[in-house]
């Protein structure tokens, strides 16, 4: 398969050193920095303080990152060495099953190798190219799927940032706008602000809008209202676990957003590649929810904006029930409900496709 379309935003990649180098997530919109990370550390403490964040993104990240650790491990030290790689990956975000789904692969990798530990370090820098190479094309694919749920001229409220810089570069909720609008199609996207990190108004409006496709930014607590008068008529998302009764677990206010689509009849579709699907889990309740630091809540952007001692609730994620979910849209088809008997054969065909690749 190729790519239909280049990106027009990078949101990380490996430079000649092999070093994994990124767009600072946390300077956008109105710095665009590229944070270098010179091993494996670097690499994790950049996905802990959301340098760089969103599901697929996380996951190719963690696995440059192991494929730089491993150049930096001296040869008797590989196999221990990459254990703790694999380990110290795994502790830096719990909710995006991406992460463990790309540790694994690389843990798989070396696992099946039985040459040097120099063919050893190459296997692992080409499986972590892999994966963002299939994340970039099981964008695309998905967003085809997905722009026949979309009519022309159609208005579309999206939550957090489910685009270019959530992944290797087209994004799952606004690579479906994107596939769209390269269809020809006008669109419009309603982009919620997202507190306390506001990935929306920072990230979202961002590509969006350097992408020249029309996007408004509202406050989270106005889009009942925006869709109560008619103003709105699907709702996209992406998504860090879907499991198998189809639950979803993405980014903090969701769930509100799929309950209001509900009382107003609107659909709610949530753009997952196979790679975020989680079928070990039944539904919803097993899914770790990350709660993030206090302060997150306490100020915007570090300007303080509550009692600096308040306590604080700040989950980073919620679930939203299969219930309200209209479709499920993978780079292998679309899923409707009961989702335990629609998504395990799609889980099947992506996993296939990646052995084929
Ligand atoms: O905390 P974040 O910014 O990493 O959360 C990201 C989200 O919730 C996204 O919607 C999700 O990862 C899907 S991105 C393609």
């Amino acid at each position: 398969m190729k790519p239909q379309a280049q990106p027009s935003i990078h949101p990380l990649w490996r430079d000649a050193q092999g070093r994994v180098v990124m767009i600072d997530q946390t300077l956008l919109p109105h710095q665009e920095v590229h944070h270098v990370c010179a091993s494996a550390e670097d690499t994790a403490r950049a996905i802990e303080t959301m340098v760089v964040r969103g599901a697929p993104a996380i996951g190719v990240a963690a696995a440059m990152g192991i494929a730089l650790g491993a150049s930096q491990l001296a040869d008797a030290e590989l196999a221990e060495g990459l254990a703790g790689l694999y380990a110290r990956m795994a502790r830096t975000r719990p909710t995006a099953v991406n992460l463990f789904w790309a540790i694994d692969r690389m843990r798989a990798a070396a696992e099946a190798h039985q040459g040097t530990p120099g063919a050893l370090r190459d296997l692992l820098d080409r499986e972590a190219q892999a994966i963002f190479d299939e994340d970039f094309l099981a964008n695309q694919a998905m967003g085809d799927h997905g722009a026949a749920l979309v009519p022309d001229g159609a208005r579309i409220l999206t939550h957090c940032n489910a685009g270019a810089l959530a992944t290797a570069g087209w994004g799952t909720a606004l690579g479906v706008i994107r596939s769209a609008v390269r269809e020809g199609k006008r669109v419009h996207v309603y982009a919620d602000e997202t507190r306390p990190f506001l990935q929306g108004s920072r990230l979202t409006a961002w590509e969006l809008m350097r992408d020249e496709i029309p996007v408004t930014l509202l406050a989270d607590n106005a889009a009942g209202h925006l869709i109560a008068s008619g103003g709105i008529d699907l709702a996209i998302v992406g998504t860090d676990r879907t499991v198998l009764n189809g639950d979803v677990a993405n980014k903090i206010g969701t769930y509100q957003v799929a309950v209001l689509c509900h009382r107003h009849g609107i659909p709610f579709y949530v753009a997952a590649p196979t790679s975020t699907l989680d079928l070990t889990l039944e539904d919803g309740r097993a899914i770790p929810i990350e709660e993030r630091a206090a302060d997150e809540v306490r100020t915007a952007m570090g300007h303080p904006i509550a009692p600096t001692d308040v306590p604080v609730y700040n989950p980073s994620f919620d679930v939203t029930p299969a219930e309200l979910v209209s479709a499920i849209i993978t780079e292998q088809g679309i899923a409707r409900a009961p989702y335990a008997r629609s998504l395990p054969p799609l889980a099947e065909a992506g996993r296939r496709a990646r052995l084929r690749a």
